[in-house]
Parts: C-alpha cells; sequence; structure tokens
C-alpha cells in the first residue's frame, strides 16, 4: 500500500489522502484542500524554507544530527583525508571520481583556463584602492558573463561545461588579484607548472623571485579546506544560485548572485565575523563574561550553530586538525587560545547544550586563513572559490530536472484591503 497521509479538515468534515513520498507531500497536494470550490486552495508557510524541500538532489547529503556529511556518497572525512580539491570538485561536478586519465585531462583543461582576459585585469583595477576584496569578486564574477556570451547557451551541455571549466579555473585568479588590489601589489599571471592551490598561492603570494617556491604545508591545508567548502547542499547562497539560475540566466550572472549571498556575515562572512569577535573578546579571562552577554541576548557567538548541524560539524573537526598542520609552519595564532576557551565553556553551557549550538565549519577556519597571512576581508572570498564546485553542480542539476521551473515562492498578503488614493494636500 502506498504511504499516505490522511488529512481531515474540520472547516468542511471533508478527508483527503495525500501521498508521502521520501518523507515528504507535495506542497501542490493541499491545494485541492478547499472550504469553497472557488478558494485558492491550502498553501504552506515557511518562512526561510525551514521544512521546506524545494528540489531533489544527488550531490551532497547530509545528517545534522549525526554529523555526516557525503559529497555524492563518499564520506567528507575520506576526501579531506585522500582527495585533492580538484579531483573532489570533477566529483561533486559529475557524479564520479575520475579515472587517471580523466583527471589528467581535467587538470589540463583547468590549467589551461586560469587566465582572465586583460580587460577584466584593468576592470578590476578600477575598484578604489581599499574595496572590500568579496564585493570586487562578485561584480567581477557578474562581469564575466559580459566577456562569454555563449554563456548564454544553458541548455547545450558543451557551452555548460566549458563556463564550467572558465568558472572553475578563473575563480582563483580573480580572488587573487582582488587581494592583490587591496594590498596594493602588482596582479601575478598563473603558473601553470603548479598544482591548483600552488598556482593560488603563486598569485597569492609571489614578489619578485623569478619562480614562486609553494609550501607543501600550507598547499595541502588550503586543498583540504577547499575540499570542506565544495558543496553544502540546499544553503542559501546554493539556493540563490538555483533560484537566479531558475530564471535561465547565465551562469556567471547566477553566480555572482550566489557569491552576493555568501558575503553575509550569517552565511560564508561567519569567518570574518569569528575573528572580529576573538578580537573583541581580547583574552582568555575575558571569555566568561562574553558567553554571559551572548546568553543575555546580546550578540551570538559566532563560528557556533548550524541551519542544519545540530552536533559537532563534521568540517569543524578536520579544520581543528588543518589548524595544527599550519601553525606549525606559520606559528601559533595569538587567537586560538581565545576560541579553544570558547569552545570549551560553550560546550559544557546549558545555554548552547539545550540549542544544540556547536562549532561550525567558520569557527576554526579564520584563525588559519589569518596565519596563512590572509586579512579578514579574503575569508568570504576564500570560501567563495571552492564553493563554485558545488554552485555550478547544483545549477547544471537544476536546469536538467523536468520538475523545475522558475522559483516563484507563494506570500500571505496582510496589508491594507483596497483603499482610494487621497491627493497629498487632502492626507492627514
Ligand atoms: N550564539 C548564540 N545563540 C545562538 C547562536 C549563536 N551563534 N545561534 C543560534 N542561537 C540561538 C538563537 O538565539 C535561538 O535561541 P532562542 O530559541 O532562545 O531564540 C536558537 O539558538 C536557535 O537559533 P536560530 O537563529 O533560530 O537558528 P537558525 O537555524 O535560524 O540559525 C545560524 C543558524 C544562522 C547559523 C545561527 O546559528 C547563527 O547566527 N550562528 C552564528 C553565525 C554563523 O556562525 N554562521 C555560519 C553558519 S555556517 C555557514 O554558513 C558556512
Amino acid at each position: 500500500m502506498p504511504d499516505t497521509l490522511t488529512i481531515t479538515d474540520n472547516r468542511t468534515g471533508k478527508q483527503y489522502e495525500v501521498p508521502v513520498q521520501d518523507g515528504a507531500i507535495r506542497a501542490m497536494d493541499l491545494r485541492k484542500i478547499k472550504v469553497q470550490e472557488d478558494d485558492f486552495g491550502l498553501v504552506t508557510y515557511d518562512p526561510a524554507y525551514q521544512n521546506t524541500a524545494a528540489c531533489k538532489s544527488a550531490i551532497t547529503y547530509i545528517d545534522g544530527d549525526k554529523g555526516v556529511l557525503l559529497y555524492r556518497g563518499y564520506p567528507i572525512e575520506q576526501l579531506a583525508e585522500a582527495s585533492n580539491y580538484l579531483e573532489t570538485a570533477y566529483l561533486i561536478l559529475f557524479g564520479e571520481l575520475p579515472t587517471a586519465s580523466q583527471m589528467e585531462a581535467w587538470n589540463k583543461e583547468i590549467t589551461l583556463h586560469t587566465m582572465l582576459h586583460e580587460n577584466v585585469k584593468q576592470f578590476m583595477e578600477g575598484f578604489q584602492y581599499n574595496a572590500h576584496p568579496m564585493g570586487v569578486f562578485l561584480s567581477t564574477v557578474g562581469a564575466l558573463s559580459t566577456f562569454y556570451p555563449d554563456a548564454k547557451q544553458i541548455f547545450d551541455a558543451e557551452s555548460r561545461r566549458h563556463q564550467t571549466v572558465r568558472l572553475i579555473a578563473k575563480t582563483p585568479s580573480i580572488a587573487a588579484y582582488a587581494f592583490r588590489h587591496l594590498t596594493g601589489r602588482f596582479y601575478v599571471y598563473p603558473d601553470n607548472d603548479l598544482s591548483f592551490t600552488g598556482n593560488f598561492l603563486n598569485m597569492l603570494f609571489k614578489m619578485t623571485e623569478l619562480k614562486y617556491k609553494v609550501n607543501k604545508v600550507l598547499e595541502r591545508a588550503l586543498d583540504v579546506l577547499f575540499i570542506l567548502h565544495a558543496d553544502h547542499e540546499q544553503n542559501c547562497s546554493t539556493s540563490a544560485m538555483r533560484a537566479i539560475g531558475s530564471s535561465h540566466a547565465d551562469p556567471y550572472s547566477a553566480l555572482a548572485g550566489a557569491a552576493a549571498a555568501l558575503y553575509g556575515p550569517l552565511h560564508g562572512g561567519a569567518n570574518e565575523a569569528v575573528l572580529k569577535m576573538l578580537k573583541e573578546i581580547g583574552s582568555v579571562a575575558n571569555v566568561p563574561a562574553f558567553i554571559k552577554r551572548v546568553k543575555g541576548g546580546d550578540g551570538r557567538l559566532m563560528g557556533f550553530g548550524h541551519r542544519v548541524y545540530k552536533s559537532y560539524d563534521p568540517r569543524a573537526k578536520i579544520i581543528k586538525q588543518t589548524a595544527d598542520m599550519v601553525f606549525e609552519v606559520t606559528g601559533r595564532n595569538p587567537l586560538l587560545d581565545i576560541a579553544l576557551e570558547l569552545e570549551r565553556i560553550a560546550l559544557q553551557d546549558e545555554y548552547f547544550i539545550a540549542r544544540k549550538l556547536y562549532p561550525n565549519v567558520d569557527f576554526y577556519s579564520g584563525l588559519i586563513y589569518q596565519a596563512m597571512g590572509f586579512p579578514v576581508e579574503m575569508f568570504p572570498v576564500l570560501f567563495a572559490i571552492p564553493r563554485t564546485a558545488g554552485w555550478i553542480a547544483q545549477w547544471d542539476e537544476m536546469l536538467n530536472d523536468p520538475e523545475q521551473k522558475i522559483a516563484r515562492p507563494r506570500q500571505l498578503y496582510v496589508g491594507a484591503d483596497t483603499r482610494d488614493y487621497v491627493p497629498a494636500d487632502k492626507r492627514k
């Protein structure tokens, strides 16, 4: 017998059988529930989509209670241990881990597309000297749509693949140029001899030396951070990517919108907010007073809590280990002690326990980035580079899903009834 939900409408006494599939009912099935024949029918009210699945997806699985994160079925811990970012991006984008020859071709393809058009460089030079690099990043990604008008062919699989390669390859170059702009340094062209993250470090930090020498520990640490940030199912920025893409905008425009969503302090801007918070706290001795303030409703413990994870974020665990690796090279970040003390106290505190608030991916990532020499403004940009893989994969999946249409939620209107216009001199 198929699973159904029986709904009794007390307003009319009628009963309805609504099919249940994959643990969900279809909101559209509720439309038949009406009092009068000409009623619109029942809608669901779900601000911030807290209990609404807006798509079916085969990309990322999260069990928030158990702290499980899988990309295409592979546990994040195994990927962080054994894979690299480009391989993980391939997995997320195309559904399977590449064979050795596919990986070689993919590496080459990406390497050959890292250069930016010289006009893009000039465009970026036009920003104010202290422009926030995330503002520069998202504007420049959006501007790429004017360089690649072929990207409008969103139903041409070949074109989609072409834009995918461009975006994966060029986002680190844009990010690095934005960083060099902020720091008043000349822009560094990609070095095709280096790995994806090795080249990124080169574009960020090369000075007058002929060949940039990549630190292997930092290269690996950045790669691990990129793997951890590559996708996270239907979060705010991914939903923005899908919503914008659903109007059939080109992927550069959609990705600029997704990056804008990531910019906010409640999402990808959280690690920047964590660092600001740690600096504000200033010392381990001030931690209890800060926690007391948060519990009193004055501010939040940034880097804690998650809409989906109601246990320790599995990415935060891996990042904590990566931090140890990085600090061996860079020296210990003095803010680490404050972070550790915050975590220690919060994890024993009834307020945080009752609300299931644990460290999320952003709690420790900022400390690593800062130790590696990044200013806080770069943190969301460092998040956007790997998340590009997830955004494109989700966009592609949305376009190929016959059930999807232009995203257009309903509202419950609570404004004024119809009323007549009053001329300005007669208004009270
Ligand atoms: N510090 C203190 N209290 C918190 C925190 C926090 N970080 N997060 C949630 N709470 C409290 C809320 O005040 C609320 O308490 P109440 O029930 O007494 O009113 C309760 O926990 C539930 O919080 P919501 O805001 O309803 O949870 P929601 O799922 O909407 O928010 C979010 C999730 C935005 C991540 C939130 O936990 C938060 O603001 N955290 C800090 C910012 C942050 O670290 N964001 C990064 C998220 S990870 C990412 O985007 C990559």
